[in-house]
């Protein structure tokens, strides 16, 4: 078997387009553009790309962006200032504190400071206890970007098996949590997790998200299975590979992501999404 591809740049391009309509109708209603306030501290040049990124997908689309571009060693208290002052700002619907943040500042508390119903990351307690609870308000952007990539292939969801690689708070978790909500029985593993290839082995979607080339060998995936490699690791060559080894694995899936162009554009164009989601049903006033 020889996958097909999934083309993330695509799929997000028409994502993009569909929230660039949803704009047009709000400004047609006489409606102000959706506003997103979107905060870089530091200059991590990783960072700064995805940042790039997300501005630029802004301005394609009609969503107002105000960037807080912040020096390095700004303090705990000047950041929580700033969002406290963007939770109270009438045109602001979405706040994006772009991660990860200096050593000195404490993420998790800067997260909870923003209000939930700007919370266009999803990444605010109240938004994953929502997930948890089968009642979705504002979704975490990566997580909710493959779930439409899994739509795109046309295959159920209900009922197969998932293996989730990797655990961490920004998509292993939320991630998990996305599939159980479409109905999909998921195993969650992580550094502890023992027989790993084995478990690959057994699931109909595989879904990577740990940040270590190769991790995932081709050989252990299933003949027909969907893989979605949300790993994005710059070799020392410079190439850009994921957490999967896709050319052998590729060989055997029926569906597969490539690095890059698969998950990545996905979470700028959710984000897009949930910006224009929070001016359409939070933000109604
Ligand atoms: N850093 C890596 N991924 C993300 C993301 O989805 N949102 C933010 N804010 N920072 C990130």
């Amino acid at each position: 078997m020889s996958a097909n591809i999934i083309d993330g740049k695509q799929i997000a391009k028409q994502v993009r387009e569909k929230v660039k309509s949803g704009i047009e109708y709000r400004l047609e209603q006489g409606l102000r553009a959706p506003g997103l306030a979107v905060v870089l501290i530091g200059n991590d040049p990783a960072s700064e790309v995805y940042v790039n990124h997300k501005r630029r997908a802004c301005k394609e689309v009609g969503i107002e962006s105000t960037a807080y571009d912040l020096p390095v060693d700004t303090s705990q208290e000047k950041l929580l200032e700033l969002v406290d002052e963007l939770n109270k700002a009438a045109h602001i619907d979405g706040i994006l504190v772009q991660l990860p943040l200096p050593d000195h500042l404490d993420a998790n508390l800067i997260l909870e400071r923003i209000r939930p119903d700007k919370d266009v990351d999803g990444f605010h307690p109240f938004n994953l206890g929502k997930l948890a609870q089968r009642m979705p308000v504002l979704r975490p952007c990566t997580p909710k970007g493959v779930i439409t990539l899994l739509e795109s292939t046309g295959v159920p969801l209900r009922g197969k098996d998932a293996i989730m690689v990797g655990a961490s708070n920004i998509v292993g978790r939320p991630m998990s949590l996305e599939l159980l909500l479409a109905g999909v029985t998921v195993t969650t593993t992580h550094r502890f997790t023992q027989n790993l290839a084995d478990k690959v082995s057994r699931a109909d979607i595989v879904v990577v998200g740990v940040g270590i080339p190769g991790l995932v060998k081709g050989e252990w995936i299933k003949e027909g299975a969907i893989v979605i490699d949300v790993g994005i690791n710059r070799l020392e060559n410079g190439k850009l590979v994921g957490d999967v080894e896709y050319d052998v694995a590729a060989e055997r899936a029926s569906w597969i992501t490539p690095v890059p162009g698969g998950v990545g554009p996905m979470t700028v164009a959710t984000l897009m999404e949930n910006t224009l989601y929070a001016a359409n049903e939070l933000h109604r006033d």
